[in-house]
């Protein structure tokens, strides 16, 4: 038995998935200890949209540390921190006409939620929060109070209240087309539905882990008129989704909607670095000192690595256009896999979150198992992990993202003739 199996806990996933130890890591390339690579569509479930070890980020930070920077200190002000600040500020919100205050959070997503429900509560001074089915959000009891996945709730062991789920956007047979807006708008207007308007609502614009689910544009807009019309606040979740990872910095860009509060993590450091930040518009933010503390508030070493990430590919729609093309070619491949079995799967998601969901969960795993022995790290997510889910880093080589296809392709092509076979 190795340590993995002997000491630490049963709780581990991915490593089942992809059971070899790694070693090293460029871009989107991994090395594995018995020698092997693996193209990496994976990338640390959206956390290294720009791949392993990035060069542009790798030297500056070297550079701090070498330089005795700052490592940790607290919520302090720091060099380190003036200088994301400012990057962000000039580089991302001005430009969007976005005007919101940063709170930094600890270090991980569900920090960053956390703190935004908080946020909304003590502004509405109401309890409620709308979430939707499949929607995913953290592993903390409030973030898990307002996420879908059943196996994970019942880790809790408490009761996740003050949350009303509503059906997302395309969410079961939608007799009614925006059916699960529809009926909020129906229960908050009604007052014998027993639905009392709540703080806010949280929502991803793509379902990262619920299974690559992308909600129309016209429907975050009308999410967000339906916040506008009773005085809920509008939370975004771009922790998966954002950092361009759809095409634009925030996933919610091309609707035109002004969240009240946004929440980053995964690829805001550039480097794989444990960073999140809340979002929050300037009106809401009602604090007192240490209010909401944390010992982790801001990780100097992200704050380097994030700041040069925004100067590196965000300062020119170089990195955008090269995701655009990059995305056109997901679609069209994946596009292909689906015709060529024909009437069995289904396109998923947008940009370069997109997936392709198979019959169920057996399958999707069967076809990352398959790809995985052929080199290509590749996860499944969705109720039953049924979708198989391509998040390759957003700086992939053209080649490497062209093979990383052809083994899936294959692998698809291995699985689904056998899986039938087996069925009939
Ligand atoms: C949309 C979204 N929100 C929140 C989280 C939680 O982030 P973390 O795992 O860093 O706590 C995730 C993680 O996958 C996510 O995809």
């Amino acid at each position: 038995m190795n340590i993995f199996e002997e000491i630490e806990s049963e709780v581990r996933s991915y490593s089942r998935s992809f059971p070899t130890v790694f070693t090293t890591a460029k871009n989107a390339r991994l090395q594995s200890r018995d020698g092997k690579s693996y193209i990496d569509f994976l990338a640390g479930a959206g956390t290294l949209n720009y791949g392993h070890n990035n060069d542009y980020l790798k030297q500056p930070l070297l550079d701090y540390i070498q330089a005795d920077g700052i490592t940790h200190g607290l919520d302090m002000y720091t060099e380190a921190k003036e200088g994301f600040l400012n990057a962000f500020n000039d580089i991302i919100m001005k430009p969007r006409d976005l005007d919101y205050k940063v709170q930094f959070t600890g270090p991980t997503g569900t920090n960053a939620v956390e703190v935004a429900l908080k946020i909304a509560r003590k502004d509405k001074g109401r309890t409620g929060i709308v979430s939707f089915t499949n929607g995913y959000h953290g592993c903390t009891l409030g973030s898990q109070a307002v996420t879908g996945n059943k196996g994970q709730r019942a880790g809790a062991v408490v009761s996740l209240g003050d949350v009303t789920r509503i059906p997302y956007d395309d969410y079961g047979d939608q007799a009614e087309d925006f059916m699960g807006l529809r009926l909020l708008d129906q229960m908050l207007s009604d007052p014998g539905s027993g639905v009392e308007i709540p703080a806010g609502v949280i929502a991803e614009t793509v379902q990262g882990e619920g299974g690559l689910n992308a909600a129309r544009m016209e429907w975050l807009q009308e999410l967000e008129a339906l916040c506008r019309k009773y005085d809920m606040l509008l939370i975004i979740d771009d922790i998966q989704a954002g950092c361009g990872r759809t095409g634009t910095f925030f996933s919610f860009e091309p609707a035109g909607i002004k969240p009240d509060i946004v929440t980053l993590s995964k690829s805001l450091s550039g480097y794989g670095l444990p960073f999140a930040v809340t979002l929050l518009r300037p009106d809401l933010d009602h604090w007192e000192p240490a209010e909401h503390n944390g010992t982790f508030r801001g990780n100097n070493l992200a704050f380097i690595t994030a700041r040069v990430a925004l100067e590196k590919y965000w300062q020119d729609d170089k990195l955008m256009q090269d995701v655009k093309e990059k995305a056109g070619l997901l679609e069209q491949r994946f596009g292909d896999i689906c015709k060529r079995f024909d009437g069995e799967l289904k396109l998923k998601g947008r940009g370069m979150m997109r997936g392709i969901e198979v019959e169920n969960g057996d399958i999707a795993s069967q076809i990352c198992e398959e790809a995985f022995a052929n080199g290509l790290a590749v996860e499944t997510s969705g109720s039953w992990g049924q979708v198989v889910k391509c998040l390759c880093p957003l700086t992939i080589p053209m080649a490497d993202l062209k093979e990383g296809l052809d083994i899936l392709e294959k692998a698809f092509a291995k699985v689904l003739p056998e899986a039938k076979a087996k069925a009939s």
